[in-house]
């Protein structure tokens, strides 16, 4: 009879870390360890570790009896999907084309001037992370930035400075 046991966790100590893995399993075993549902766990695993480490993938991969390599793959193709810790807060510039052609690329320049980061990094108190997406799929509202998983609409560089401002001073 084929086991279900999963493959050796990563040696991590951390509370948080086993219970992090406890809610990747439980959310494989309900998808059945089913290949289909890749996107689905990876969000999960996303949700709970903050990102995906290649620990994880390597996890997640060998769970599925799918290669690291696939994995990989699908986790570096969407844009939803973090390979680096992330900040507290996240903020994702959307520089698909209906985006950019408003001006999404100066709302970029303007918040890496502020943040004193590149997009793709975090400050360095590990605040807030600035991303940049291809097209989010709400070209009739550009441009698009979201903060914190909340869509902002038809965005102009005042909105957000003060957006990511207001975030720096709540300081939370
Ligand atoms: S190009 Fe930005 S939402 Fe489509």
């Amino acid at each position: 009879m084929e086991s279900k046991t999963l493959t050796k966790k990563p040696q991590k100590s951390d509370k948080n870390v086993d219970k992090s893995f406890q809610i990747l399993d439980l959310t494989i075993k309900r998808n059945h360890y089913r290949q289909e549902f890749l996107i689905e766990i990876l969000h999960t695993a996303q949700e709970a570790f903050g990102y995906l480490d290649l620990d994880v993938l390597e996890y997640i991969a060998n769970a599925l009896k799918l290669p690291l390599s696939q994995v990989y793959g699908v986790a570096t193709f969407y844009n939803l999907f973090s390979l680096k810790p992330s900040g507290q807060h996240n903020c994702v510039v959307c520089l698909g084309t209906a985006c950019y052609v408003k001006g999404s690329d100066k709302l970029l320049a303007a918040l890496e001037q502020e943040l004193s980061i590149k997009s793709e990094e975090t400050t360095p108190d590990q605040h807030i992370s600035l991303r940049s997406a291809r097209c989010l799929g709400a070209c009739g509202i550009a441009p698009v930035v979201v903060f914190d998983g909340e869509v902002g609409e038809k965005q102009t560089v005042d909105n957000v400075l003060e957006k990511i401002k207001n975030w720096q001073q709540k300081g939370e």
